[in-house]
């Protein structure tokens, strides 16, 4: 039903040799064994038959039983078979052993040479850093989100250093249902967990508390594990998190501030040759935002 097609062999000629030789070595020796015991039986019988049943029980050459004789031969016989099979036949001997010994190293050798042949093509091929396969595989649309000025500035001791309303707003318009993944610090400068969101937390810290709800991780690549559920997690900072997660990211939603501050935390500059720019909306200065800003989005090329 499935097809009758014919078997090709898979083994080489040297395994075939080695199954024939262990299989005439099995052979030899199931003829000892069964001569051994045709020995013990007929000389059984022999005996029985010369001093039970007292066959040519007068048939005494050189004054003994007849059986003595017969049985002798037979040993001697026996003896002989076993030296035949251990110490004459004995193809698979030592020299035999040494033999394939030898077959085996030369066959390893060759083996060692082909890889080495191949060795300098795989050195010189470039090894994507795992980061760029992880950006690669990734079918999910990983989007930074970040207020920055015009001088990159996020931050400073622990704080944002703006009140931007509409940032706000787009910021929780954008994100609310999403995964948030961000550093401990930036966890920490929020008064409560943002409602609507899943916090994905980075930390070094092995027994990190956090109100339930939120996951703890330890490195970036966890923290894009746990969000493998969201198509659009977002990456909300800070600082040391926006570094990390920028090789892995396919958006940037940007505000970009337009003054320069003093600060402690700073978002990576942006590289144009990998990152284009696909939307821009300027917003002055107004009663509810301290600043002008412009809303970014870039996509990367
Ligand atoms: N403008 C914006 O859009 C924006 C957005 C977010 C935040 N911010 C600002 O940014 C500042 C905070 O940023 P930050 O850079 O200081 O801190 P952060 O990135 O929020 O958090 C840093 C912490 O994350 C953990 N961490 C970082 N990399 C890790 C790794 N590879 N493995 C394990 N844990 C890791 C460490 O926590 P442990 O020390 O516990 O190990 C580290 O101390 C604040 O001023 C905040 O207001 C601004």
């Amino acid at each position: 039903m499935f097809g009758t097609k014919k078997k090709v062999p898979q083994i080489d000629k040297e395994q075939l040799e080695l199954i024939k030789n262990a299989q005439m070595r099995i052979k030899q020796k199931k003829r000892l064994y069964t001569h051994f015991i045709l020995f013990l039986i007929g000389s059984v019988a022999l005996i029985v038959a010369n001093l039970g049943l007292h066959i040519g029980e007068t048939f005494k050459p050189l004054g003994k039983d007849w059986f003595i004789f017969i049985v002798g031969f037979w040993l001697i016989i026996l003896i002989y078979h076993t030296f035949n099979v251990f110490v004459i036949d004995r193809f698979m001997g030592p020299t035999w052993q040494q033999d394939q010994l030898d077959k085996l190293v030369a066959k390893q050798k060759e083996g060692i040479e082909k890889l080495k042949t191949k060795l300098p093509a795989t050195e010189t091929a470039p090894t994507p850093p795992a980061i760029e396969k992880k950006k690669l595989n990734s079918k999910q649309n990983i989007t930074l989100i970040v207020a920055a000025s015009e001088n990159n500035a996020i931050g400073k001791d622990n704080q944002l250093i703006w009140h931007l309303k509409d940032d706000l707003q787009r910021f929780k318009s954008l994100t609310s249902g999403h995964c948030i993944i961000m550093g401990r610090k930036t966890f920490e400068s929020f008064p409560k967990p943002l409602p609507n969101r899943t916090h994905i937390v980075i930390t070094t810290q092995q027994n990190y508390k956090v109100p339930h709800g939120v996951i703890v991780v330890h490195n970036i690549d966890d923290a894009l594990d746990a969000a493998l559920e969201d198509k659009t997690p977002f990456v909300i900072g800070g600082g040391e998190i926006y570094k990390q997660a920028l090789p892995f990211a396919n958006k940037i939603e940007l505000t970009r501030v337009h003054d320069t501050f003093e600060a402690d935390t700073h978002f990576p500059e942006i590289n144009l040759k990998e990152w284009r720019e696909i939307q821009n909306i300027y917003h002055p200065e107004n009663e509810q935002n301290d600043h002008a800003f412009s809303f970014i989005t870039y996509e990367r090329f």
